[in-house]
């Protein structure tokens, strides 16, 4: 049960696993006392007093001593000349910012956020410290949300103009959190195009490290959330806290460390294309940060953000249903398709189990190519000469759903709406647009460009048997500028944009509350918690070789759970890396996720569409633990030649095991791999290979596993307990 309690300045919220405590200084200033596992109580002297300096009267701090507190929500230049989490300009150029707490409130569950993807539950409690700053007519209220089943805490910012001048917010983060000390490696998800989010961790030191986002988007390069763990924290043990953003846009991760090796995280949208005027009387909403504690390791650290997708995030039908298995058509035709062929790969993927068929890039304008079209949603009848409809009614008729690809919030310079609306891009008027992949970014920021989007899809949705759309974003933003705003409210452009796309992508799923929405963005360039809260599943990356997805699924794990990570077989060698790998282990892989296939099944041999069929027939019969049990990471990729994970469902009666060695080993004993998350007190059969363990065997002993021969082998093994 969480509980706030409140003794005079002391703001203390707990549940059963952690503590979150602030103190209200002299003035109302709100200062940070503790956040980790959950305290009886807490004097706030012993942490106020490990800031303070030693006052030998060789010097004074004056009004500085601000800079030596740790601060809930801090704004640079008044006493604290440490990076803030806030920045207003005021009407005289001058930016200085004194909130102060005037009002405590304390509500029952977890308020919405009007317009912005955010967590949700009734089992929870908020406390919102109402704050002013009387001198610029600036009101903020930090919310303040514990849900009883999470060690941690979700935090946003609103502000409030109540001047009668006009502010300029320049600088809104959601989070800031002080650390006392930096004995903390950092772990950040960065990456590149097919290698979206790779584990890097380095120790804090002093300085500042961050990671961000201009790219108008989340993007490939990096992820909008950091990890920190202590040196000695492993995957099972040891302290973590993890912090990520609800949002999809730019944003900035900072970490600083001070000369007294204070710590001070720093999360939110990035301000260096960012400003947002706030007229008298208007409001800011910030977006979300989410912050978990763990004392059991950077896995304990994972269970938390898992549950937090999982029962406050992913909304709709498939938010608990199995997700079917797919067959996307890209890698198996690209652009060169016709009904006919489709057809001809739809009926071998219902053959042997495929649920959904998925007809990706090409379908629409005279798209033969990446270089035109986007915009004109309306079926290229060259390649579908009876429409859409009746290919869909094709592929029902299978016994699959069908699905859908689009860009939408796309314009290709050669576009029919293009032509009637070159306004309508992100644009610099004067100059001449860089085009990413020959396409230019809708302006989403306008509500006209919003509408079209939404009855671009809607219209498909509505009138051709759409159950899945997987919706793509492939270019980031450049040339930033919007047609309609006024020069003072350009810097607003990347944030509207996401409020845009995010009121397009509710009026969406709540009028078409069947279709499954995958989001995609050039593979995994938009993976996060905001775009969870619209479309419960997103492409991990286009990168679908077994090994690298290894790697890439381990570290995606980090904060996303199974369900949420869209992950398939594709054909070799692969057209990513050119590598080989067995059909087994492309399985084996990709079955960790939500499952499906990327090639043409008529190319296979028999022997390979026997194993696709033994594939699809088993995940059939364990999706529900792979999807939705607690998935545990085993042996990383990062480390060595091995990777193994392991799902146990809720009931601890099932498990999926998987082990992958990506070079053959000549002469070695079988690896004996430990596994988590099972009953100790149970007894597991492996229904592959017969055998019966107990849990606290398999967890203090471990599996001796014995590999197929050859680079890339794998073993996934169902465990049922009798
Ligand atoms: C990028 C996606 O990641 C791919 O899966 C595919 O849909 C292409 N776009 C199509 O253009």
């Amino acid at each position: 049960m969480t509980e706030i309690i409140i003794q005079d300045k002391l703001l203390h919220l707990r549940n059963d696993h952690v503590s979150y405590c602030m103190y209200l200084l002299e003035g109302g200033i709100p200062a940070h006392l503790y956040f980790g596992k959950r305290l009886a109580g807490i004097n706030p002297a012993a942490v106020l007093r490990h800031y303070e300096l030693p006052a030998d009267g060789s010097f004074s701090l004056q009004g500085c001593a601000l800079d030596h507190t740790p601060h809930e929500y801090p704004a640079f230049g008044l006493g604290d000349l440490r990076e803030g989490a806030v920045s207003v300009r005021q009407k005289d150029g001058t930016r200085s910012v004194d909130l102060r707490v005037v009002k405590v409130e304390t509500v029952e569950g977890k308020p919405g956020l009007s317009g912005l993807p955010a967590t949700f539950g009734s089992s929870a409690r908020t406390l919102f410290l109402h704050m002013k700053d009387a001198l610029i007519g600036l009101e903020a209220t930090l919310s303040y949300t514990m849900f009883d089943d999470v060690a941690g805490v979700v935090r946003s910012v609103s502000f409030k103009n109540v001047s009668d001048s006009e502010l300029m917010i320049e600088r809104a983060y959601s989070l800031c959190l002080e650390l006392p000390d930096s004995r903390y490696d950092l772990i950040t998800l960065s990456g590149a195009w097919s290698r979206e989010r790779e584990m890097i961790r380095r120790p804090l030191t002093m300085g500042e490290m961050r990671v961000s986002s201009l790219k108008g988007a989340t993007s490939l390069h990096n992820s909008n959330m950091l990890f920190l763990a202590r040196p000695e924290t492993t995957e099972e043990q040891g302290e973590a806290i993890g912090a990520a953003l609800v949002y999809s846009g730019n944003f900035t991760a900072a970490v600083h460390v001070d000369s007294h090796r204070t710590s001070r995280v720093l999360l939110g949208i990035n301000d260096v294309d960012f400003a947002w005027k706030l007229a008298p009387g208007e409001t800011f909403q910030t977006p979300e940060a989410v912050t978990v504690y763990s004392d059991a390791g950077l896995g304990g650290m994972s269970a938390q953000f898992h549950r937090v997708c999982a029962e406050h995030l992913v909304r709709g039908k498939y938010a608990r249903a199995p997700r079917p298995i797919l067959l996307n058509n890209w890698e198996a035709t690209y652009f060169g398709f016709n009904e006919e062929k489709l057809l001809k790969i739809a009926k071998t993927a219902a053959d042997v189990g495929v649920e959904l068929f998925v007809l990706d890039d090409g379908w629409f304008g005279h798209r033969d190519s990446d270089n035109s079209s986007l915009g004109d949603w309306y079926v290229d009848t060259k390649k579908l000469p009876q429409g859409m409809k009746h290919l869909s009614d094709q592929v029902h008729a299978m016994g699959l759903k069908f699905g859908l690809w689009f860009e939408p919030e796309m314009i290709s310079p050669d576009s029919d709406l293009y032509r009637a609306h070159p306004d309508w891009a992100i644009h610099i008027g004067g100059r001449e647009g860089i085009q990413q992949r020959q396409q230019l970014t809708l302006d989403l920021s306008r509500e006209d460009v919003q509408d079209y989007v939404y009855e671009s899809v809607a219209r498909h949705l509505a009138e051709d048997g759409i159950d899945y759309v997987k919706w793509d974003m492939n270019r980031n933003f450049s040339n930033i500028g919007s047609a309609l705003l006024p020069a003072d409210r350009q810097k607003e452009l990347p944030h509207r944009y996401m409020l845009g796309l995010y009121r397009v992508l509710e009026k969406l799923v709540s009028s078409f509350p069947e279709v499954l929405f995958e989001s995609c963005s050039s593979g995994g360039g938009r993976f996060d918690l905001g775009m969870l809260y619209y479309m419960p599943q997103t492409w991990c990356s286009d990168n679908t070789d077994a090994l690298c997805r290894c790697q890439i699924q381990y570290s995606t794990s980090l904060v996303f759970p199974p369900f949420a990570m869209g992950s398939h077989v594709s054909a070799v060698p692969n057209h990513q890396t050119g590598r080989m790998t067995p059909i087994e282990t492309r399985g084996n892989v990709a079955m960790s996720g939500c499952f499906g296939y990327e090639l043409d099944l008529n190319t296979l041999c028999t022997e390979e569409l026997e194993a696709v069929r033994r594939q699809i027939a088993r995940v059939k019969e364990i999706r529900q633990t792979l999807l939705y049990g607690d998935f545990h990471r085993l042996l990383s990729p990062y480390e060595g030649n091995d990777t193994a994970w392991i799902t146990v469902s809720k009931d601890k009666n099932e498990a999926v095991f998987m082990f992958t060695r990506a070079l053959a080993k000549s002469f070695a004993y079988p690896p004996l791999v430990r596994l988590r998350g099972l009953d100790a007190q149970k007894a597991y059969t492996v229904a592959e290979t017969g055998e019966s363990y107990t849990g606290a065997e398999l967890m203090n002993l471990g599996i001796a596993v014995k590999l197929p021969w050859g680079d890339a082998a794998s073993v996934s093994w169902t465990l049922r307990s009798n």
